[in-house]
């Protein structure tokens, strides 16, 4: 594994990230408030984390000669999402070039037929799945799954978008149809009490945990988390000791978020893994010693790990486009939320908006995660994202 041989690199060095969006808008940060040089990836112009940077490279995440240029030019590399080709990352490794999380650890993560097949051989928990090749396969699966399941693309999802939840045979034929031209999986539709998240931290001298986090979805997109999470310590074990487990079966160095469900039982099962910061850990700027953001960077450069312990509750909501715009945006009503103690704006400098999307976050924070939860609504209800007519 390359990762033994992680370099201790002092700023000013440069950190190269694949993806320009928000998590690497908020790397960068971090990176360059420690002293180091950031240069991004992204095929937009003037991504969000391409404004904090030195440099932003535009190209396609496919354009390996751009993808050579950011290696050539970064100490170490690392990416903020996981749909890259790994084929081109793992030709850069092999001319001598750092990238964590590896190709290898990216490849096993990427594609969620292949991440389950390993969590479940290494004795981890996870909902029943099977792949499927065929609409009779997906019959037949759902048969076996007890009429519900959730079908989903094996790569390239996110936020909901290559998911679909069958709940009815009549619905199999147009799932099925819509998902086609991907490989595709059928997953037990788990009922669930809570979703939680947690996120290790992996480097060179050990591991670190972070606070258990409670999200909630609406459309499969996350809306909203608070820490800690409102668990028993018995499932805060489960999910510690799972987590243990994952880390240990990918073998490498980066900050790993792992997504789980929790039964009415108290089992808890992994949903999925990312290898690289995550929305349900953006909390960590201002709630924990240590940033999931500023993490990576200690990891990837070779530093020591920071503590990732929590401050104080939290609570975080996203920012998302509403309805009524779509296009250019400004947002109206700050001043309430900046009047607000310990009530944390965070704005992307994406563009543009469109229902849904992600364009920030809030994070209050409080004695309890409601009263945390309370003072973040209340400010996420006093701001509103308005449409920039044209003149
Ligand atoms: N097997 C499942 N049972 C019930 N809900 C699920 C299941 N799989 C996914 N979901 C719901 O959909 C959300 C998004 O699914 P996920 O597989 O995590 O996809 P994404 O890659 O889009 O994050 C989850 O956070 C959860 O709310
Ligand atoms: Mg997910």
């Amino acid at each position: 594994m390359n990762a033994k041989q992680i370099k201790r690199l002092v700023p000013s060095s440069t950190i190269g990230i694949v993806g320009g969006g928000q998590l690497g808008r908020m790397m960068a940060y971090d990176a360059k408030r420690m002293g180091y040089d950031v240069i991004v990836l992204d095929p937009k112009p003037n991504a969000p984390a391409g404004q904090v940077s030195d440099r932003q490279i535009t190209a396609d995440f496919s354009d390996i000669t751009a993808l050579r240029e950011l290696a050539t030019q970064s100490d170490v590399m690392t990416y903020e999402f996981e749909h890259i080709d790994v084929e081109l990352l793992s030709v850069l490794e092999s001319e001598g070039y750092a990238i964590y999380p590896s190709a290898r650890t990216l490849r096993m993560i990427q594609n969620k037929f292949v991440q389950k097949t390993a969590l479940k051989k290494a004795g981890i928990p996870v909902p029943d799945f099977y792949p499927v090749g065929s609409l009779d396969e997906l019959a037949k699966v759902f048969e076996k799954l007890d009429g519900k399941m959730v079908l989903k693309s094996c790569t390239g999802g996110y936020d909901g978008k290559g998911n679909a939840i069958i709940k009815d045979k009549s619905q199999l034929e147009e799932a099925y149809q819509m998902l086609s031209g991907y490989e595709l999986m059928a997953e037990e539709f788990v009922e669930y009490v809570k979703e939680v998240s947690i996120i290790a931290a992996k480097n060179h001298e050990g591991i670190v945990f972070y606070p258990v986090a409670e999200n909630t979805h609406k459309d499969s997109i996350l809306i909203h988390s608070i820490i800690p999470a409102n668990i028993t310590s018995d499932i805060e074990e489960s999910i510690k000791d799972a987590a243990q487990k994952v880390v240990k079966e990918m073998d490498d160095y980066g900050l790993f978020c792992i997504e789980f469900f929790v039964d009415a039982k108290g089992n808890v099962l992994v949903n999925e893994i990312a290898p690289r910061p995550h929305n349900s850990g953006h909390y960590s700027i201002e709630g924990c010693i240590t940033s999931q953001f500023e993490q990576v960077v200690r990891i990837v450069t070779g530093m020591p790990l920071g503590s990732a312990r929590l401050r104080s509750a939290c609570a975080m909501y996203n920012l998302l486009g509403c309805n009524e715009v779509d296009g250019a945006y400004y947002i109206e009503g700050l001043e309430n939320i900046l009047n607000m103690e310990d009530c944390h704006f965070h704005l992307y400098g994406k563009a543009d908006t469109k229902p849904q999307k992600k364009i920030g976050h809030i994070t209050a924070l409080g004695e309890t995660t409601s009263e945390a939860a309370l003072k973040a609504r209340e400010a996420l209800y006093s701001i509103q994202v308005k449409k920039i007519r044209e003149v």
